[in-house]
């Protein structure tokens, strides 16, 4: 490991290759640029100090960069022990920037690490999962009065978060950058879709056409995985709990069951539900031989692991991000240790869509300074005209033109008057 006394990262020597990498990022991160050359002009960020618990990839080393150019003080850490990119950690550390993060943390290290970031007293917390919230409500209450607020970038965080909420326990702003209408769409459904099929993809090089492909949970990122394994060929099932997305699922072409039915038929499983234990040992049971059993949710809970591991019968690693599981004389393959298996096993999301998603982010970190003081002490949405701008950016990046509303439109969509 490379230490400094704001840094911790695998190797700096692999800070070239990180560079490139970088370069890539900025190339198809164009309206995060124009955010961050407008950024560069006004300083919105002046004085402002930021402390991020994101995966280390090189487009939230783009989003670094651009939260910097904003006049910003930053320090970060990874959210998950597997998707650090050692190479970007080690490029972002030899620019100067605090960064405490390689892939395959300890748990102590994880932990030490949000310690690291806390230390910075940060006015803005940007999380993915909650981690950074959570330890500051729990362990570091003094730093609540000089929060200015956080924004959370996942789905599994603003449970999270609402959880508090419920509970009175969220005491400062924090804005849902997971519930833009543009993070939605372009991370989780087209996002999650396509790098969730790359990370199994990466993991096994197995061929998709023909094969059952169990989706657990049809949210938008489950939508987006099912989309793209119809896509490959696959025959794709459907496991769901809410009756609304299952009847979606069904009308969408789908076969929807119960998970014990489908467990006995796919040939590959994904869990996309930001809940535990959808895959249980009674499950595993009466899984064929040679099941891939995937996880793109955000936590590694989803497929019980741990009554896997008491009951199989041995256990080895045959591929980088592939594991056998010998259970009653069967075996299983659990891919990147049934965590997030696009990031753990590819490279999580192409730098195009975590544009859309960081532009919420910088432009909440915006919103939140100009508001400083008023906002509610609640998990909230950024202003919809805002999430509108960021799809305006991301299509005049595109050369996209769209049609405006006509005068005459816009006096008929606002008045009651005119009927048949
Ligand atoms: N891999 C990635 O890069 C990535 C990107 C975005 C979000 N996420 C994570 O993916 C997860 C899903 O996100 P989303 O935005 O689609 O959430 P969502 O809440 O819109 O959808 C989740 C769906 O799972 C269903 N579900 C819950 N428990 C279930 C069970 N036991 N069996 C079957 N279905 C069940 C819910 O009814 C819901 O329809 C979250 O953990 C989120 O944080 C991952």
């Amino acid at each position: 490991m490379d230490q400094g006394r704001n840094f911790e990262v695998r190797d700096l020597k692999l800070a070239d290759q990180g560079r490139k990498n970088l370069e890539l990022a900025e190339l198809a991160m164009g309206a995060l640029m124009e955010i961050r050359r407008r950024f560069e002009r006004e300083k919105p960020l002046s004085g402002v100090r930021i402390g991020l618990a994101l995966h280390v990839t090189k487009e939230t080393g783009i989003l670094v960069r651009t939260l910097l150019a904003g006049g910003a003080d930053v320090a970060i850490t990874g959210c998950n022990p597997l998707s650090t990119q050692d190479d970007v950690a080690a490029a972002l550390a030899e620019e100067g920037v605090n960064v405490w993060a390689y892939k395959g943390e300890s748990r102590e290290d994880y932990y030490r690490y949000i310690a690291n970031v806390i230390a910075r007293k940060p006015h803005i917390t940007i999380d993915d999962g909650c981690d950074l919230v959570s330890e500051i409500h729990k362990s570091h209450r003094e730093l609540i009065p000089d929060i200015i607020c956080g924004c959370e970038e996942t789905t599994t965080g603003i449970i999270r978060l609402k959880a508090m909420e419920r509970d009175n326990a969220l005491e400062y702003p924090m804005i849902a950058v997971n519930d833009n209408k543009t993070k939605h769409l372009v991370d989780n459904y087209y996002g999650t879709g396509q790098s969730t099929i790359d990370g199994i993809l990466r993991a096994t090089n197995v061929l998709v056409a023909g094969k059952a492909f169990v989706v657990c949970g049809y949210g938008s990122c489950g939508k987006g995985v099912s989309l793209r394994a119809r896509g490959f060929g696959a025959n794709v099932i459907v496991c769901e709990t809410d009756p609304f997305r299952a009847l979606q699922a069904a009308y969408d072409g789908f076969r929807v069951m119960r998970m014990q039915e489908a467990a006995g038929l796919g040939d590959i499983f994904c869990t996309v539900t930001g809940n535990k234990h959808v895959i249980r040992l009674e499950h595993m049971q009466s899984m064929k031989n040679g099941a891939i059993l995937a996880n793109s949710g955000h936590f590694d809970i989803e497929i019980d692991l741990k009554s896997l591991k008491e009951k199989a019968a041995s256990e080895r690693r045959v591929r980088p991000s592939m594991d056998e599981y010998v259970l009653e004389g069967r075996k299983l393959f659990v891919l990147g240790e049934g965590r997030l298996v696009n990031l753990a096993a590819a490279e999580g999301h192409p730098s195009e869509v975590m544009s859309t998603s960081f532009c919420g982010q910088v432009l909440s970190c915006e919103y939140g300074v100009k508001n400083r003081g008023r906002l509610p002490k609640r998990v909230i949405q950024l202003p919809g005209e805002i999430d509108d701008e960021i799809a305006a950016l991301q299509l005049k990046v595109m050369g996209i033109e769209m049609d405006t509303l006509t005068t005459e439109q816009i006096e008929y969509t606002n008045s009651w008057k005119e009927g048949t």
